[in-house]
């Protein structure tokens, strides 16, 4: 079966799937995007996606396609077209096409949208979390609006491909003052010896995940303490789990962090359990 693409107005063979080359998300970087989790023929909290990407369309000036409804109606159609039943749908959207020149566009364009879907095969990504992953630290030099779901994504992909060279699969960035921001692709956290569960505060230098606000959920129902506070590598060595967390991750245990092994460098009883009640709770949109 051929995947499709929804592109501005049409479903189309991926393979044919295309912008134009004066796209200013392909020489800008000038889009936003958001993925949502697919799973058993439902989006996984798509209402949170989609305000997420309302916010980041707002804090850019980029005047949304299409409304809410039409776009529900696309995700579906994309899913169901692919017959997604486990996986990923990615929506991106840039400010559109015009002329080469960094100032928007004088004469207003319409935006851009691109809709994709794609299969995941649930068992794999369910081995992967009973090993758990290994993370390496690479400084922070990304902009300071990474609260903006942008694909301006160079930094992460440099940091991700140095993690892959390492023989890891997640790099945390760390700021100037030697605090853990966040993931190439996710939110970090970890588990204290007195059982308080951290994750960096959601102010500008993080992406507030959704995933993330899920986990708190979770964490909050089961009376676990929670602080939202930054920690530093070491602190995360010493800590008794760790764990990432995003869309396409969900709860990721990680085993080692630059060489050195959580607790018995197996993946934690919490993660595990977070993991597994982490959709008690999620919103479900059928497909
Ligand atoms: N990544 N931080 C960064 C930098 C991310 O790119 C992501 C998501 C997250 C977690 O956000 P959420 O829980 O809402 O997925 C945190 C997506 C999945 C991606 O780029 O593929």
């Amino acid at each position: 079966m051929s995947r499709i693409a929804y592109v501005n107005g049409q479903y189309v063979p991926h393979a044919r799937a295309a912008v134009h080359i004066e796209d200013r998300g392909y020489q800008f970087a000038d889009a936003i995007y958001e993925v949502c989790e697919i799973k058993e023929g439902y989006i996984i909290d798509m209402g949170p996606h989609l305000d997420r990407l309302d916010r980041s369309l707002h804090e850019l000036r980029i005047t949304a396609p299409m409304a809410r409804m039409p776009l529900i109606r696309i995700l579906r159609e994309v899913a169901n077209l692919n017959r997604v039943r486990n996986g990923l749908v990615y929506i991106q959207i840039s400010r559109g096409v015009a002329a080469r020149e960094h100032y928007f566009p004088s004469k207003p364009v319409r935006a851009s949208i691109v809709v994709t879907a794609k299969r995941i095969d649930p068992r794999t990504l369910e081995a992967k979390a009973d090993n758990g992953i290994k993370v390496i630290s690479v400084p922070e030099n990304r902009w300071e609006r990474v609260d903006i779901k942008t694909v301006g994504l160079l930094p992460n992909v440099l940091a991700k491909q140095a993690a892959r060279e390492a023989g890891a699969t997640e790099a945390w960035f760390v700021d100037n003052s030697g605090m853990v921001t966040e993931g190439g692709s996710t939110n970090a956290w970890i588990l204290t010896k007195d059982n308080r569960l951290v994750t960096r505060q959601a102010d500008c230098g993080i992406l507030r995940g959704i995933t993330r606000e899920g986990v708190l959920q979770v964490a909050q129902k089961r009376q676990i303490i929670v602080e939202e506070r930054s920690f530093s590598i070491r602190e995360a060595q010493e800590a008794v789990e760790a764990f990432v967390t995003s869309a396409s991750a969900l709860v990721m245990p990680v085993v080692e962090i630059d060489k050195v092994l959580i607790g018995d460098g197996r993946p934690g009883h919490l993660s595990r359990e977070l993991r597994k009640e982490f959709h008690e709770r999620a919103e479900r949109t059928k497909l």
